[in-house]
């Protein structure tokens, strides 16, 4: 963590990383048991951070809460957080029912935006988790684990940046062209999905 992350996480610092780190651990073994042969990983990467106390700050004054680290880890769930790349769909399902069976957290919540993407086209299935905290009278905090398949994860990080540049008028024109590259690359995803079944039929 940054000087500045850690002054804003103060005490819940150590123990917020401890559950960065047992988030990749964890998720690493997961994607272990279902392959440990490059050619044949789910993943085709990983990455879990922290939140940074900046982006923190923004989310809590926008949704309206004290601007204080104990604030966010009793009423926001990506304070850690997790991205699983898997390069198929249906490999996001697979590493799904395996987060579903780890004793180490408690799935809360799944919210499947693959099945029922966001309006602007955003897909992804984010699962929520409760995992220990045990630092001062915070017993649990939630943390989100986003799975997606390469190209979903293209398009949203495209996507992000756009939105972050200024003075960019969110015109329908930019809006539908940014939906209409989403859909294009879903249904990329589903003949790439479909090419691989036939592969493995043989
Ligand atoms: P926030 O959107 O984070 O305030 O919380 P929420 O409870 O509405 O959760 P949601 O599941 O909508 O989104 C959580 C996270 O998913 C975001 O922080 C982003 O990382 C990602 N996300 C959701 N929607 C979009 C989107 O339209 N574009 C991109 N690029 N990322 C998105
Ligand atoms: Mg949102």
């Amino acid at each position: 963590m940054k000087q500045e992350d850690l002054l804003f996480y103060g005490e819940f610092a150590p123990k917020l990383e401890e559950i960065r780190q047992l988030l990749l651990t964890e998720i690493q073994s997961i994607l272990d048991s279902l392959s440990t042969d490059s050619e044949t990983a789910v993943a085709e990467h990983i990455k879990c951070r922290i939140k940074s106390a900046d982006s923190l700050k923004e989310k809590l004054r926008r949704t309206g809460l004290e601007e204080k680290a104990e604030s966010g880890l009793r009423n926001l769930s990506d304070l850690v957080g997790a991205r699983v790349i898997t390069h198929f769909i249906g490999d996001i399902y697979t590493v799904l029912d395996l987060i579903k069976n780890n004793s180490k957290w408690q799935v809360k919540n799944v919210k499947d935006y693959i099945a029922d993407m966001k309006p602007n086209g955003y897909r992804s299935l984010h699962v929520i988790l409760t995992v220990p905290f045990g630092v001062g009278d915070i017993d649990t905090i939630d943390v989100e684990i986003q799975l997606r398949t390469i190209a979903m994860d293209c398009w949203a990080s495209l996507e992000h940046q756009l939105k972050y540049k200024k003075n960019i008028q969110n015109t329908t024109l930019i809006v539908d062209e940014l939906k209409r590259c989403a859909d294009e690359m879903a249904s990329t995803d589903l003949t790439l999905q479909t090419i691989r079944d036939l592969i493995q039929r043989g």
